[in-house]
C-alpha cells in the first residue's frame, strides 16, 4: 500500500430504498469505517464520505408500490439509515444525499465535458411505451412473456422461471406492471458512453494495481468486452440532462452515483470551509473506494472511465478493497422473505461494538461468510467478555486494590517481562499492518491473541501471590505495570472496531495520579435476549 499520508475514503452510496442489512455493514460500511478511525489514529489526513443514492428506477417503482413519491421515498429511507450508521458509530465527515441540489452541477459537468472530448454520442432507439400512462417503461416497469421459455410472468430484464437475460424490447406481449396496460415499441433518442474508447487506458490502469487477486481479475475481464453503453434514460426522476429539450430524461442512476463521491466532497467543503480540490485533486491523495463485490465493475472501471475522459484533474482510484457476502444462518439475507434481522431492534438490545466486533471477526474478505446468532454470542461471551473484558478488569481491580490505583513502578524486568513486552510491541506492529491491508478479520483476531496474552502473563505471574509478600511486592509492581502497557495497547489496537470500549478503557488507563475507578466494558449476550431474533428465523 501506498505511504500516502493523505487518503479520500468512499463506502458505496446504499440505495435510499429500503434498511441496510449487517451484509452491507459487514462488507462495506465497517471496513471503511474501520480504516478511517485506524489512519485518523495514525496521524493521516482523512475525508471519509458517502451518502444515500436516491435516483433510478428502483426507487420510483417502490415508491409507485409503497404510495409515496419517489423524494418521500429517498426522505424515508435516507433517515433511517443514516440513523442506523450513527447508532453504529460509522465516522463519516459527511454522509449526504444524490438529492443534493449541488450533485446536478458536478453530474452535468462530467456529461458536457465527455461531450466536448468526443466521447458521447447520440442515438435514436425503440423502447417500451405505455399509451395508457404516457411514458416509457424500464425493464423493472414491464412483464411479459419470456422469449426463451414462454413463461408468462418474466421480468422486463429477466426470466425467473428459467433465469434467462434479455432486453424488456425481447419480450412477448410486453405489458406494464403497474397498469397491466401493453405496450408498444416507440422511437426514443438517448445519449451513449463509448468506454470503448477507454479499453487501453483502463487495462494499462488495473493491471498496475495492488488489488485482490479476484477483483484485479474480474475488472481486467471486463474491460476487454466494455461497449458503448448508454447513460440517460426516459423518466424524470434523476439528474436532468443539461440540453434543452430533454425534460423528459434523466441520467442513469449508475452514471450519476459515482459523481456523488464529488459532489459531496463539494459539500463538505462547503460546510466546512475546507478545500474538497486537497482530496479529490491531489496526487498525494489516495483514493480508497470500499465497495461490496456487485460493485466491482463501476468503481474499477465505469467511474475510472468516466474521469479519464472529463478535464478536472480527478484522482482515479487507488485501492478497491471489494467485499464477498455476508449470509445470514446459511441463507442470504431477504427482507422480502422475512430473512434478516432488523438492525434498529438489534441494536436495541445490544451495543454497536458488540455487533462491530462479531461483524468484523466475521468480515467477508476472501469469501461469503456467516452471521449466526450462535457465534454473536460467542464472539460476545467468549471473546469480548472472557478474554478482553477479563483481563482489564483483574488488572484494573488489582490496581485500586494493590496500588491504590496509582500506576505502579516498573521493577526489575526479568525474561518473562521482557518477552511479554516485546510480543505486545510485536502484536501492536502485526494489528497496524492488518488494518492497513484491510484485514479486519484478522486484525480482530489478534486483538484477542494479545488480550489472551495479557491474561497468560497475568496468571504467569501471579501478582496474587506475589503481592502478600513485601520482598515479592515489587514484582507486583512490574507485573501490574506491564499489564497497563498491555491495556494501552489493546485499547488503541482495538479503537476503529470497538470505539466505545477502547475510549471507555482509555480513560480507566487515564491520570496524573489516580486512576479512575473500573468499569465493565462487555455485557455478556444471555441466550434469552437472542429468542426474539430466534423465533423470526425459525
Ligand atoms: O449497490 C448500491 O447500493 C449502489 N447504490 C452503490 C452505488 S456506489 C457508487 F457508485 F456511488
Ligand atoms: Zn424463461
Amino acid at each position: 500500500m501506498s505511504k500516502s499520508k493523505k487518503f479520500l475514503i468512499t463506502a458505496a452510496l446504499p440505495y435510499a430504498n429500503g434498511a441496510l442489512h449487517f451484509g452491507h455493514i459487514a462488507g462495506c460500511y465497517l471496513p471503511a469505517d474501520c480504516f478511517a478511525r485506524f489512519a485518523r489514529q495514525r496521524g493521516d489526513e482523512v475525508l471519509f464520505l458517502s451518502g444515500s443514492d436516491e435516483f433510478g428506477v428502483a426507487i420510483t417503482l417502490a415508491a409507485e408500490l409503497a404510495g409515496r413519491t419517489p423524494q418521500e421515498q429517498v426522505d424515508h429511507f435516507h433517515k433511517i439509515n443514516s440513523d442506523l450508521f450513527a447508532k453504529l458509530g460509522i465516522s463519516f465527515d459527511l454522509f449526504s444525499r444524490t438529492t443534493w441540489e449541488g450533485h446536478v452541477q458536478t453530474t452535468q459537468e462530467f456529461f458536457l465535458d465527455l461531450q466536448k472530448n468526443g466521447h458521447i454520442e447520440e442515438k435514436v432507439t425503440e423502447q417500451l411505451y405505455s399509451e395508457k400512462e404516457q411514458r416509457f417503461l424500464a425493464d423493472r416497469y414491464v412483464i411479459g412473456s419470456c422469449p426463451k421459455c414462454g413463461f408468462e410472468e418474466a421480468r422486463g430484464d429477466e426470466c425467473p422461471k428459467c433465469g434467462g437475460n434479455f432486453e424488456a424490447t425481447d419480450l412477448k406481449n410486453p405489458k406494464s406492471k403497474m397498469s397491466n396496460a401493453p405496450l408498444i415499441l416507440k422511437e426514443t433518442k438517448h445519449w451513449f458512453l463509448r468506454f470503448d474508447h477507454f479499453r487501453e487506458k483502463l487495462s494499462h490502469f488495473i493491471s498496475e494495481k495492488n488489488w485482490k487477486p479476484n477483483v484485479k481479475n474480474f475488472a481486467l475481464s471486463y474491460v476487454e468486452e466494455l461497449r458503448e453503453r448508454a447513460i440517460t434514460r426516459d423518466s424524470t426522476w434523476g439528474v436532468p440532462l443539461p440540453i434543452e429539450g430533454t425534460e423528459d430524461k434523466v441520467f442513469y442512476v449508475w452514471f450519476d452515483a459515482p459523481i456523488g463521491y464529488i459532489s459531496i466532497a463539494r459539500e463538505w467543503a462547503k460546510k466546512t470551509g475546507k478545500s474538497w480540490q486537497d482530496f479529490w485533486c491531489d496526487e498525494k491523495t489516495t483514493l480508497v473506494n470500499f465497495v461490496g463485490k456487485d460493485n466491482i465493475p463501476f468503481h474499477a472501471i465505469f467511474f475510472p472511465a468516466m474521469i479519464m475522459g472529463q478535464n478536472q484533474p480527478y484522482n482515479l482510484v487507488g485501492d478497491l478493497p471489494a467485499n464477498e457476502f455476508l449470509n445470514l444462518e446459511g441463507k442470504q439475507f431477504s427482507k422480502s422473505s422475512g430473512w434478516y434481522i432488523d438492525m434498529q431492534e438489534f441494536l436495541q438490545h445490544f451495543t454497536a461494538d458488540q455487533l462491530r466486533y462479531c461483524l468484523a471477526a466475521n468480515a467477508p474478505e476472501t469469501q461469503d461468510s456467516e452471521f449466526t446468532l450462535k457465534d454473536f454470542q460467542m464472539r460476545v461471551n467468549a471473546e469480548l467478555v472472557g478474554k478482553f473484558g477479563n483481563f482489564a478488569n483483574r488488572t484494573l481491580v488489582f490496581v485500586h486494590k494493590r496500588c491504590e490505583g496509582k500506576i505502579p513502578p516498573q521493577n526489575k524486568l526479568e525474561e518473562i517481562d521482557l518477552k511479554f513486552l516485546a510480543d505486545i510491541e510485536k502484536h501492536s506492529s502485526e494489528i497496524a499492518f492488518s488494518y492497513e491491508g484491510y484485514h479486519l478479520r484478522k486484525a480482530s483476531q489478534q486483538i484477542m491473541e494479545l488480550a489472551a496474552l495479557g491474561n497468560v502473563y497475568f496468571d504467569a505471574k501471579k501478582p496474587w501471590a506475589t503481592a502478600k509478600d513485601p520482598a515479592t511486592f515489587p514484582d507486583t509492581e512490574t507485573t501490574l505495570h506491564n499489564c497497563l502497557i498491555c491495556l494501552r495497547a489493546l485499547s488503541e489496537a482495538s479503537a476503529p472496531i470497538i470505539p466505545e470500549a477502547a475510549a471507555k478503557l482509555m480513560k480507566m488507563l487515564t491520570t496524573d495520579d489516580v486512576l479512575p475507578q473500573s468499569e465493565i466494558l462487555f455485557q455478556k449476550v444471555e441466550p434469552e435476549q437472542l429468542l426474539t431474533f430466534a423465533e423470526k428465523l425459525s
